[in-house]
């Protein structure tokens, strides 16, 4: 039984600990600059980390870009930096900030409403500063680090703030979301690919907040990724998307506000087509997404009994916006929101036009139309976190705990194995390494200890597959082919295998599906 060191001695270490010490074991992840002490909210992803995100960022390239056909979606590369006009114009100067606190005696800096919220189990999403300060004072509440009075709260803008060039005063800050680029860009980009309404953009991208307390491994962050999507609309079609008869009949689970104001925490099931008839959702557009993310989140190993969207309620809502909708996933350290789906109107169009003077409204025949905007924003980082919870298994019975990642996302795609390190057995084995990287799927060959080792260390780093090349192999030309998930193994021709792996991971076959020889 794992165990962790606790206040009273030993104790077992929480899944979250589980989970984080095998990803740190197996360098899925690396502290940044680990060997000067790290710095916090920043991480590095290892090899098997890089693969899982890579992989992950493909996929949903795949499953929300290139399949996309109901309308046209380009995905650009923007420039990380910003200048301030951007940024002030968005509203992220005036507005991207936190309430924090600091300890007069330690000095310590962290967020009012978290130490509010865990110390007295309030919740004070909207609150003024003014109103924070009191709480704190009413509730006698004291520094959690060392006791000390804590000062009155203040506001902390959480962008990181640069100069550019060697000249003083042309300020600039480092995105805190990728949508900006996306929203300034979007005239020329509507242009350039002779664009019509509706017209997506999106892009997969580094994103930095200057988070007052980033905690919990990946899931608060100062650096991280963001795969956003913007769907800029003509308002007067927002009820009018031709994908929703495609997901119609989709369901999804949603905690919407009347729930939330009754204290209810159970999601109803809808399917799109409810969602949008019933009005849980404000436009057709937010169904077509959430339809669509439902599916997605099962297809990455996130049970549907995990996660819900939940209808923010108007106090954690943005003025301008028609109504936010965040995934969120039941893990085991809290509900953590990992998607945030927003229905944007015209605002940052509106507010970029009013700033910059130009002007970014389209041609719709003949009329000058401002587009409104749906946006799905995914974090990379915590749904990595989450895959890597969900697809965390318990020794049952093996000897070893592992991860059951699906194969379209699991790092390594397949373990090629001699049964011993011994001719011509190795050379077979390398030689059918070799073919099936040609093809394109990232696979490991491994002939360093025993059988049993290696399938262990391919379990615990999730790999759905192990293709043993044994003493049949030079008689018949078969191999075996070991699942991961239940142990079973199966004997195939030789020349099959890079169809069938690669059928796997594009998610055509299921292990059970394939017919030994
Ligand atoms: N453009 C909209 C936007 O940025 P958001 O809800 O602030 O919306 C979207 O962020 C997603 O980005 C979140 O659902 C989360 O997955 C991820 N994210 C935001 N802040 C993060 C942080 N400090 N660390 C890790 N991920 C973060």
């Amino acid at each position: 039984m794992a165990r962790g060191k606790g206040r009273g001695g030993t104790r077992e270490k929480t899944l979250f600990e589980k989970v984080w010490t095998l990803a740190l074991h197996r360098g899925f992840i690396v502290p940044t600059a680990e060997i000067y002490g790290g710095i916090a909210g920043i991480y590095d992803f290892g090899p098997l980390g890089a693969l899982l995100v890579n992989k992950l960022i493909e996929f949903w390239r795949k499953f929300f870009i290139v399949r996309e056909t109901n309308f046209q979606i380009y995905e650009i590369n923007g420039s990380t930096i910003l200048p301030y006009e951007v940024l002030k114009a968005s509203g992220h100067v005036d507005s991207f900030v936190d309430p924090i606190v600091s300890c007069l005696k330690c000095k310590a800096r962290m967020r009012a409403d978290h130490l509010i919220e865990e110390k007295l189990e309030i919740r004070v999403e909207g609150a003024t500063t003014d109103e924070l300060t009191r709480i704190i004072r009413e509730n006698g509440l004291r520094c959690p680090h060392c006791g000390g009075e804590l000062s009155e709260v203040t506001l902390f803008n959480l962008m990181f703030k640069t100069e550019v060039g060697p000249v003083k005063g042309k300020t600039a800050f480092l995105r805190p979301e990728t949508a900006q680029v996306i929203f300034v860009d979007f005239k020329k980009v509507f242009q350039s690919m002779r664009g019509k309404l509706p017209f997506g953009i999106a892009q997969v991208g580094r994103s930095y907040r200057n988070e007052i307390s980033p905690r919990q491994g990946l899931i608060r962050l100062r650096e991280f990724t963001q795969m956003e999507i913007e769907v800029f609309v003509n308002p007067r079609d927002i009820n009018n998307c031709s994908g929703i008869s495609d997901v119609a009949e989709f369901k999804f689970r949603i905690l919407t506000r009347e729930q939330q104001k009754k204290g209810e925490r159970k999601a109803i099931e809808v399917t799109a087509k409810e969602a949008v008839e019933r009005e849980i959702v404000p436009n057709a557009y937010m169904a077509y997404y959430l339809a669509k993310e439902a599916e997605f989140f099962e297809r990455i190993g996130i049970p549907r009994e995990k996660f819900y969207f939940r209808h923010m309620l108007p106090e954690e809502t943005p003025f301008y916006s028609g109504g936010n909708f965040d995934l969120e996933v039941e893990l085991s350290i809290g509900v953590k929101e990992v998607v945030g789906n927003a229905y944007r109107t015209d605002y940052d169009l509106r507010s970029h036009m009013e700033h910059s003077g130009e002007d970014l409204s389209v041609d719709v025949d003949g009329e000058k139309v401002i587009p409104e905007v749906i946006e799905p924003s995914f974090g990379v980082e915590r749904i990595v976190y989450c895959i890597m919870e969900c697809c965390y298994r318990e020794d049952d019975g093996r000897g070893w705990s592992w991860f059951q990642f699906p194969p379209e996302i699991a790092p390594i795609t397949a373990l090629i194995l001699p049964l011993m390190k011994k001719e011509p057995l190795t050379s077979i084995a390398k030689k059918l390494f070799k073919k099936i990287r040609k093809e394109g799927l990232f696979v490991e060959y491994d002939d360093r200890g025993s059988i049993g080792k290696r399938y262990a260390r391919a379990d615990e780093i999730g790999v759905p597959i192990c293709v043993t090349v044994d003493h049949q192999t030079i008689e018949d030309g078969t191999v075996t082919l070991r699942d991961r998930d239940t142990r079973k193994q199966v004997r195939v021709e030789m020349d099959e295998v890079p169809k069938i792996l690669s059928n796997l991971v594009s998610g055509r076959t299921k292990f059970q599906d394939i017919k030994g020889s």
